[in-house]
């Protein structure tokens, strides 16, 4: 009975060793982020999944690992994706992480990129997509399209027409997300965070 408490403690142990190298790891490539994929976003993203993996019963370190390297190799963000993924591959293997678990976080990660418009696989792929997706809604949404608008030197409004400015992206964008999230929790945040959103828009349009 000791034994295995131990066992089990040890394990624990090895995975949160895991789950910091993989933050120093993801720190070093994403900190001069200014589209709003900085690392910051990568750590609310595993938190979130995180928290929901617990409420689904999913697989806790694959979701939280999977969504701290979920942007690692996105052809927006890095000039040699490939090359990238096949980095991160190296760095897994080098602090250790069984292959079948890496083989998860990859299977995990592959389909969720919003633009692609897939469903992924696994439980532990649905729960990133949704945590991704949830980053992208409510407050911190609005900062990231601002600080992503701002970046790809887009209008903030443009009352004349609706094309590439930031606030035309969340008809585009924001807005459909609360009806796309894969897990019963994420739906209920969502939600609460579409609400503010609507209103934030309200109001906007109000003072301009
Ligand atoms: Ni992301």
């Amino acid at each position: 009975m000791l034994q295995k408490t131990v066992k089990q403690l040890a394990y624990f142990n090895s995975e949160l060793k895991h789950i910091k190298a993989i933050e120093q790891y993801v720190e070093s490539l994403f900190s001069k982020d200014s589209t709003g994929h900085d690392f910051y976003h990568m750590k609310r993203v595993a938190r979130l999944a995180k928290i929901i993996a617990q409420k689904e019963n999913a697989d806790v370190f694959v979701c939280e690992a999977g969504a701290l390297v979920h942007d690692i190799g996105d052809k927006k963000l890095f000039e040699h994706p490939e090359q990238a993924i096949e980095k991160m591959k190296h760095f897994f293997r080098s602090i250790k992480i069984e292959e079948y678990v890496i083989e998860q976080i990859f299977i995990a990660i592959k389909d969720i990129s919003f633009r692609k418009q897939r469903v992924p696989e696994t439980k532990e792929g649905k729960i990133i997509q949704d945590a991704d997706r949830l980053d992208a809604i409510g407050a911190i949404g609005i900062a990231r399209t601002f600080a992503y608008g701002g970046a790809a030197n887009q209008l903030i409004y443009d009352p004349e027409s609706n094309k590439n400015t930031t606030i035309h992206h969340f008809y585009e964008k924001l807005l459909l997300i609360k009806d796309q999230m894969n897990t019963n929790y994420a739906k209920q945040i969502a939600e609460e965070r579409h609400q503010f959103m609507q209103l934030f828009l309200e109001k906007f349009y109000d003072e301009w």
